[in-house]
């Protein structure tokens, strides 16, 4: 399963893409207004940053529109994928983009039904929002795992990207039911290295390390 962040912050990239785990990045225009910047010098960043998937997100609500701003967004770079919205312009726009060839992220995915649609149009992935679900007292791990399985029967070549992660062991369930990608934001990507045995261990070892170095003559 391949790791991305979940943000539009550079600093939180570079820090991440150093440990060599970082395959990706997605963005939504929540996370670039986050940065006070202008969004294309923001992508810009991003996009030759990282040596893998980068999402940039649609805002036209119409097809025709959303199509041609997804040409342009996919022009931005040859590891840019484009998000298009799980509604019905979303599905004519993203289908005209993934017959040019463009790679397709359909997002705000919250059921098999649309992620059915999502593979039907060609899409390079789908993400199912996990969090979100879970926020409104749904299992968004259930719908994430019928998912998986349901590309798995069909044989769909899209990718399932788990998305709205907000701790750990969202990852780890992500990972045992099968999904190609999890996205998460920076804290969560952080709490995944840490143990507190690890750092109990480690303090163990270099105590010891310091008192042979206190015997030495
Ligand atoms: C994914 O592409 C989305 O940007 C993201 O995972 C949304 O997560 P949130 O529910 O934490 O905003």
């Amino acid at each position: 399963m391949r790791l991305f962040l979940d943000t539009a912050n550079i600093d939180e990239i570079r820090e991440i893409n150093r440990w060599g785990v970082l395959s990706g990045v997605t963005t939504n225009p929540s996370l670039v207004a986050k940065e006070h910047g202008d969004p294309e010098a923001v992508w810009k960043e991003i996009l030759a940053e990282v040596d893998g998937d980068i999402s940039l997100e649609t805002t036209e609500p119409d097809a025709g529109p959303m199509y041609e701003e997804g040409q342009r967004l996919a022009g931005m770079a040859p590891n840019a994928v484009v998000k298009v919205p799980m509604t019905a312009p979303g599905l004519e726009a993203g289908r005209r983009l993934a017959a040019d060839g463009v790679r397709i992220n359909v997002t705000l995915v919250f059921s098999p039904a649309q992620a059915i649609l999502a593979a039907e149009i060609g899409a390079y992935c789908v993400s199912p929002f996990l969090g979100r679900l879970d926020d409104v007292g749904a299992d968004g791990m259930g719908v994430l795992r019928d998912i998986c399985e349901l590309y798995a029967v069909q044989g769909y070549a899209s990718n399932v990207l788990a998305a709205s992660l907000r701790h750990p062991m969202h990852v780890v369930e992500a990972a045992l039911a099968g999904a190609h990608v999890a996205t998460m934001p920076y804290d969560v990507f952080t709490k995944l290295v840490k143990h507190p045995l690890t750092d109990v261990g480690l303090e163990k070892f270099l105590a010891d390390w310091r008192a042979i170095e206190a015997d030495q003559p």
